[in-house]
């Protein structure tokens, strides 16, 4: 299977400048990458559309080296009255391939529900946009000392929230095996710099992979990341488990020095 880059920029750059000048650098990178990498760019809303022109690969030619690009978030209706909102549809006539859903930020500081995230997974869906839904357990679990007991209670966690944001999906006529992708990320590596083991990241995307096949055979095809804490340093730990195909790296993807490295390991 493929890996997966997804660049995570947050609320940064504060410039268009200093966003082109970040993009470039990923961009500079792609002819080196393997053909079979994905590499999506998740800039805040304000510079999609300035991004997208920015590829040096010329339109039409060579799409696989194309920088993919990603919302943050996204709201569920199509349109209306919802002031402050971007819906699907606009990201999808935008260009923009991917979005990100159910981020433990937004979980904490917009108080985003599982009801809420399903929501936007089954909308995002529809409009035919990949869907990079995030879980993760938090602090709270990984506190426990029992180790048998600590990964049983993040399992636990990451189970209750892939039921939650995944309901109904099996209604859904559109060709979820091919959209879906599941990011792990442990509340608790996230900014923190330290990140999952890569052996028990290994076991939680394995477990999310079970969990997926349970539901819908054809979810077995889905790429699961890690996030949390990945850096041009340690990001070979998780590219050499087989249960992981790809990352979500966030504070590193605004690091120059940090997307070299990176991509590098590509
Ligand atoms: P981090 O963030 O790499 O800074 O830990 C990851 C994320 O939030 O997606």
């Amino acid at each position: 299977m493929k890996k997966i880059i997804a660049l995570n920029w947050k609320m940064n750059p504060d410039s268009l400048a200093k966003a082109k000048e970040l993009f470039s650098v990923v961009d500079s990178q792609m002819s080196k990458v393997k053909d079979s990498s994905d590499v999506v760019i998740c800039p805040p809303f304000v510079y999609l559309e300035s991004l997208k022109a920015e590829s040096s690969i010329p339109a039409g030619r060579q799409e696989k080296l194309k920088v993919k690009l990603g919302a943050q978030d996204l709201f569920w209706e199509t349109s209306g009255a919802y002031t402050g909102e971007v819906s699907p549809k606009m990201l999808k006539n935008m260009g923009v391939g991917y979005v990100i859903v159910g981020h433990s930020e937004r979980r904490k500081y917009m108080n985003e529900t599982d009801e809420i995230i399903n929501k936007k997974v089954l909308a995002a869906l529809k409009a035919g946009l990949k869907v990079i839904l995030c879980v993760g357990e938090l602090k709270r679990e990984s506190r426990i000392k029992n180790k048998e007991l600590r990964i049983k209670k993040a399992k636990d966690y990451v189970k209750n929230q892939l039921q939650k944001d995944l309901k109904k999906i099996h209604n859904s006529l559109f060709k979820i095996h091919n959209s879906l992708i599941v990011a792990y990320e442990p509340v608790w590596a996230i900014g923190t710099g330290k990140n999952c083991n890569p052996s028990d990241a290994a076991e939680m995307a394995e477990f999310i992979k079970n969990f997926l096949m349970a539901y819908d055979l054809r979810l077995k095809s889905v790429p699961i990341l890690y996030g949390g804490s990945v850096t041009g340093s340690n990001i070979n730990q998780f590219f050499d488990k087989k249960e992981i195909n790809g990352v979500l790296v966030g504070g590193a993807s605004v690091d120059k020095k940090e997307v070299n490295k990176i991509l590098k390991e590509l």
